[in-house]
Formats: C-alpha cells, structure tokens, sequence
C-alpha cells in the first residue's frame, strides 16, 4: 500500500525547507553556528539551497539563545536604500523580541516603521532600548537631524547596541546579498564601513550569482574583500542524500537494488533533484495504486523510463531560468561540452567555431558562475542533470 499524500509532508520542491525536511549541511552548519567573532559568506548555484541553510542557521542560532535573524531582499519594495534600511530594522526588532519577549512592544515599532502608526511620543518615551530604532527613524523622517549617511550609521550600529544590552551576540543573515550592488558603490563601502565598527555582530551573506559573489568577496578592489569566510554549497554527503530519498519509504515507496546509489551519482546529491525524484515518484505509486503489502517497488526501467523523464517537465522552470543566464559564446560553449560531449580546449575552440586564445576567457566566467569545473581532461558540467537538458532539447528541436 502506498499511504497518503496529503497527512503528511512528503517532498518539498522549490519552497526553501527547514527542521525535519532539512538534510545535511551539517559541516556549514556546525562551522557558523560554532565560530563567534566571524562573518560567513554561503556562495552557490540557483537552487542549490541556500535559503534553507539560512533558515536552518536561524533555528539553530535562535535554539542557543543566539538573536538571529535575517533580512530578505526580495521584500524591500521598491528597492531602495532607505528601504532596505528599513526591512534592516525590521528585522532586528523581531530578532530581539524573541529574547526581550517584549512582542506587543515589537508589533508596534514594526507598525509604526511601516509608518502606519500614529502617537509616536507615547512610543519614545518608554524606556526599553527597542524604542531607540523609533527615535532614529522619527528623526530621519522629521527630515531635521539626519540624512541617509547618518540613518545608515544609526541602523548597522543598532544591534550592536542591543546585544550589549541582552547580553548575547547578534547574527545578521542577509540572503542574495549581491543584490546590494544595485544601490551603487557608495552604499557597499558605507555599508562595509559601518558592519565592521559591529563587535558583537556576526554577518551570514549569501549570493547565488556565483560571479558576482566572487567579485565582491575575492576581488581586492571590492569593499568587502576579506571580510567573509566564503564556503561553496553544492550537493550533499551521501549519507544525507540516502537518508532524504530513504523517505520514500515512510509513504511505503521503495527503490530496487541500487537505484538509490545511482540517483545519487545522476543527481550530484543536489537537493533538489533528489526531493523532485521523491515526489515524482510517490505520485506515480499512487498512480499505479498498487495494492501488494510489500508496498510500491519503483524499477529501474521504470525509472529511466518514468521518473528520470518526468524530472525535466516537474523542473521545467529552473532549466529554463538556469539556461536563461548563459548567453553568445557562453551558451555555445555549454551546448557544445554537452551535446557533442568535448571537454579539452582544443575541441570546445573547434566544436564551437572559436578561437583558442579567446576561449579561456569565457570558461572561467563559466566557472565562476558555478556552471562548468576543470577536472583532469578539461571542463565537465558541475551539474549532470542540467548538461542532460541541454542534450535533451536538441534531440527534440
Ligand atoms: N538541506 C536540504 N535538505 C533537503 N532539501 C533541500 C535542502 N536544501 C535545498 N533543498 C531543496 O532544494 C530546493 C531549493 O532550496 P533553496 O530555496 O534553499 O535554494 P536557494 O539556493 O536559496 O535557491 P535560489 O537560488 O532560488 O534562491 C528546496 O525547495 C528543496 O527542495
Ligand atoms: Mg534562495
């Protein structure tokens, strides 16, 4: 028998996932949640699951009694800096609640940063340090005392002042940081400027454009050099990988012989594709509706046949947003390495109609953007199941 589908979460595809869907990662986890005093930066493809590191980190973090909280970009709209300054306090006053307890207070500074509330006196008078970020913002606002350089200052140095106060460090989790880089120079260097002047604060960044995130941690001329210890996030241990698919069988589904070992190796153990492959595959049990007691055993002609095909319908979009970054030269090189299947230079310049001493150029951009790594022999895809869309979509056009 194959159990339901809707008393329990079975696989998450696309929504980040934290506590009992969250495999893995204990390496990253373990070193930022065990190194006080430093900056992390989590830096990796789309999708490869960085948000969920981040939300796991805040559990973690929030478990130890550790104010952790995190500022997401895509809600400050219209993205300004004065905005994400904003979403920044925000942010902050609902990270201290959590220790303070004090979450009526809270609720009223967040109503009134979202400047919907009135009787703003009432709120200043009140002695707790929360009510220090509504001077700030006040003053901002009256236009009288300060200008956004002088907001910035208040705003970074404000969880300083509240862990301090609470007696506990501060982390500050900022996901697709490089987004930042929209707010011009300016904004990085003041940014970094007044992070750094934060003793008690701990910064976790990630970034998703691979090159972009290279340039603003590893490149000398940016503001952020040196200021994060970067770890690259791929896929998983092995171990996890097995223990993610082996959920499979909580819902009475199991894979015959070594299908599980070759998922893995198919997949890379990325996430995604592994949590993909576990609802396909529990769809097509119920599909089947197979009625033995030893439950639904998935084959693997079945799933060459079945599953694998489905997984590039099920991620139609993430191919098509994935391949929508590669461009010119580029998407001809990835074409070239995936569908005629060369990986020394000499064959991609030739294969691809160009000249040798331009290629290196495009292949380590490539790399940077975490698409293709340099093994022995040449460049090979970092992800198998992406090249295979890739050869997939020519057979078809
Ligand atoms: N540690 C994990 N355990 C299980 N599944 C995971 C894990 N991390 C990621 N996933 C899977 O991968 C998907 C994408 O994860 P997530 O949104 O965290 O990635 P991301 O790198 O932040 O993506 P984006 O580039 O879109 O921001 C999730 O929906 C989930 O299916
Ligand atoms: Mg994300």
């Amino acid at each position: 028998m194959v159990r339901g589908l809707v008393d329990r979460e079975s696989f998450v595809v696309g929504k980040p996932v934290s506590g009992e869907l969250f495999y893995g990662r204990k390496d990253v986890i373990e070193t930022v949640v065990n190194s006080p005093g430093n900056s992390h930066a989590l830096v990796g493809i789309r999708r490869v699951g960085k948000t969920s590191i981040l939300e796991e980190l805040e559990l973690r973090f929030r478990k130890k009694g550790v104010i952790a909280l995190r500022v997401n970009i895509h809600d400050v709209i219209p993205f300004s800096i004065e905005n994400f300054l904003n979403a920044y306090t925000t942010a902050v006053i609902d990270g201290y609640a959590t220790v303070s307890k004090r979450k009526q207070l809270a609720e009223r500074i967040k109503e009134f940063l979202k400047g919907k509330l009135a009787g703003v006196s009432d709120l200043i008078k009140s002695a707790h340090i929360e009510t220090d970020a509504v001077r700030m913002w006040f003053e901002f606002r009256q236009g009288t005392q300060k200008d956004l350089t002088q907001l910035m200052q208040d705003v970074i140095a404000y969880p300083e002042k509240l862990a301090r106060e609470a007696g506990s460090r501060v982390v500050i989790m900022i996901d697709e940081f490089q987004e930042l880089q929209k707010l011009g120079e300016d904004f990085m260097k003041s940014l970094r400027s007044n992070m750094q002047k934060t003793k008690k604060v701990d910064y976790v960044i990630s970034g998703s454009s691979v090159g972009m995130m290279s340039y603003i941690l590893g490149n000398p001329r940016s503001p952020f050099y040196n200021m994060f210890l970067a770890k690259r996030v791929g896929g998983l241990d092995d171990e996890s990988a097995r223990r993610l698919l082996g959920r499979l069988k909580d819902f009475g589904v199991s894979l015959k012989g070594n299908l599980e070992k070759e998922i893995i190796v198919r997949t890379v153990a990325m996430p995604l594709y592994l949590q993909a492959i576990g609802k396909i595959s529990l769809l097509y049990c119920h599909e089947k509706e197979t009625k033995s007691k030893r439950g639904c055993i998935i084959n693997k002609e079945e799933f060459d046949t079945v599953i694998w095909r489905r997984l590039f319908g099920e991620l139609y979009f993430h191919f098509e947003q994935l391949e929508s970054y590669l461009h010119g030269k580029s998407r001809t090189i990835s074409e070239v390495i995936a569908v005629r299947k060369v990986h020394a230079p000499s064959q991609i310049a030739r294969e691809a109609g160009m000249n040798l001493t331009s290629l290196p150029l495009y292949l380590k951009q490539l790399i940077n953007e975490g698409f293709l790594e340099k093994r022995e022999g040449g460049y090979y895809f970092t992800d198998p199941v992406f090249e295979e869309w890739f050869v997939r979509k020519k057979t078809i056009s």
